[in-house]
């Protein structure tokens, strides 16, 4: 069935919800009756092309297909997801969501993005109000994973159960807030720091600047791996938690913090800071600023991916479902033939500065050819579990023509010999378009007890299945470049 998101309301919010669905190959019709809506989704769309699947070492699915609709009625009406995204007032809230619940479908789930209010508040009026929940995102929607999940308990379980895999399947950390309360969990924490913010400026302590100096030279970085819990565990040394608390929580108490009141917004504080973050950021448009912003999240990201650690470890479950998405290869391929073993195109997360693949990719995607082909001997991961692999000893790649940004890549690969210990495999990548031969792979792999770490024999039915293919490869034209060593 075609996955259907409607967002409703497509400015700085909404239009990021558009692009996360529709990059996750979801159709997204949108309502939005600003005359610019068009161009300024257009233009979050452009951010997140370029972004967003610089977080995956896989290929993101086929872009959905993206309508304008002239009225909510043909938004919503064969939407499996709307996200509500207008203003925050209750009251146009309320409106929006009654004309949304006449003209959805019943099994439809209804996420608002309200900042503030609680799920049950949006709800009150509605005669179905178990469908609506709080789905809180923060900006850049296509970019930032959580979104908080807050149901009432007039909310299905089941039905909160499906909003957190479908935003799991677009990439997303559904973090289902167990309870309500205004402005959920994130907001209640920024806005503490916000607050004061706003006193340090109006004290004359601090500028703007300096204030967001102290965060993202600071705090900042801690925060954006481990949290505010995780990290003061350390700052209690050995003695951990308990003792940390001890020692500062007293402070707490201390006046220090005018938390709990509010500066006044008088229009001279407002003007102090506007005027300050003039001349602390005025040098670049916001269109600038979101790219700087979205190239920093990548990497801070990127590095957590490495390390497999918090955000990080989310990104690669999320490749492993991507991966799930894209076609496989043919389990039952014509033989007389080099095997096709990869499909896919270069990713965003692949690209060097001179605008081509990366050396290691290349190694990278003969690697996936080589693993496909092993799963199709029946060398795959079961065989694996059961103690049993290939290792690779030697590889040589050669380079031959560019391999640039988005292009389709294919791989031909030719088994050239084989034993009961080992295997030797010709990998060539092709433009698949056009034909033009892009690189080749040639490896040599042995069969090794993973337990007793030694080569040994392949277990029968795989040694069959190599030699029912090379009684195929080997009359095939032995392809060039074989057995090259570094040419001159
Ligand atoms: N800006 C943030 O950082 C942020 C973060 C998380 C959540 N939110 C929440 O997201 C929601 C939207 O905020 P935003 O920042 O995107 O505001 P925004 O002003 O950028 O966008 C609101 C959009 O709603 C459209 N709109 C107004 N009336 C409408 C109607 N009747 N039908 C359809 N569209 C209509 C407007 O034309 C506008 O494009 C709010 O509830 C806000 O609390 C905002």
């Amino acid at each position: 069935m075609k996955k259907i998101a409607a967002c409703i309301g497509g400015g700085v919010i909404g239009g990021g919800w558009v692009a996360r669905f529709l990059l996750h190959g979801w159709d997204v019709n949108v309502f939005d009756p600003a005359p610019d809506a068009q161009r300024k989704i257009s233009e979050v769309l452009n951010n997140a092309r370029r972004s967003l699947p610089a977080l995956a070492d896989v290929a993101m699915p086929e872009e959905g297909k993206l309508v304008f609709c002239d009225s909510l009625e043909l938004a919503v009406s064969d939407a499996q997801w709307i996200q509500e995204s207008v203003p925050e007032r209750l009251d146009l809230k309320h409106k929006i969501l009654g004309q949304i619940q006449s003209h959805c479908s019943d099994n439809a789930i209804i996420g608002s993005s309200t900042s503030g209010f609680k799920p049950s508040e949006l709800q009150e009026h509605s005669t179905n109000p178990g469908q609506i929940m709080v789905a809180h995102p923060f900006n850049p929607v296509y970019l930032v994973p959580l979104v908080e999940l807050v149901p009432s308990v007039k909310c299905p379980a089941q039905s909160v159960e499906k909003a957190q895999s479908i935003l799991t399947a677009i990439g997303m950390k559904a973090l289902v807030v167990r309870k309500e309360i205004d402005a959920h969990i994130a907001d209640r924490l920024l806005e503490a720091v916000w607050r004061e913010g706003l006193w340090l400026i109006k004290d004359d302590i601090a500028t703007t600047e300096e204030i967001d100096d102290a965060i993202r030279f600071g705090f900042g970085l801690r925060w954006a791996q481990m949290g505010l819990f995780e990290t003061y565990r350390i700052a209690g040394g050995e003695a951990g938690m308990a003792h940390f608390i001890g020692q500062f929580g007293p402070a707490l108490a201390w006046p220090w913090t005018k938390l709990m009141d509010v500066p006044k917004l008088t229009d001279e504080l407002v003007q102090k800071i506007a005027d300050q973050s003039d001349r602390q950021s005025g040098k670049h448009s916001i269109r600038e600023l979101e790219r700087i912003r979205d190239d920093n999240l990548v990497g801070i990201m990127r590095v957590q991916k490495d390390a497999n650690w918090g955000v990080g470890e989310m990104l690669r479950e999320h490749d492993q479902r991507l991966t799930e998405l894209v076609p496989q290869i043919d389990s039952a391929p014509d033989l007389s033939q080099p095997l096709t073993m990869y499909q896919g195109k270069v990713l965003p997360a692949w690209i060097d500065y001179n605008g081509h693949m990366n050396e290691s990719n290349y190694l990278q995607v003969m690697s996936i050819a080589t693993d496909n082909f092993m799963t199709f001997i029946g060398a795959d991961g079961a065989y694996v579990e059961s103690g049993k692999s290939y290792f690779t000893v030697e590889t040589h790649i050669c380079h031959i023509d560019e391999v640039k940004l988005n292009k389709p890549l294919e791989v031909k690969t030719q088994l050239i010999g084989h034993s009961e210990k080992k295997m030797h495999l010709f990998h060539s990548l092709y433009q698949p378009e056009t034909g033009v031969l892009l690189a080749t792979g040639e490896h040599m792999l042995l069969h090794v007890d993973l337990e007793a770490g030694k080569t040994c024999n392949a277990e029968k039915p795989i040694n069959s299945k190599l030699a029912t293919i090379f009684s195929h490869h080997y009359s095939l034209e032995k392809p060039k470049g074989l057995g090259r060593s570094i040419g001159c």
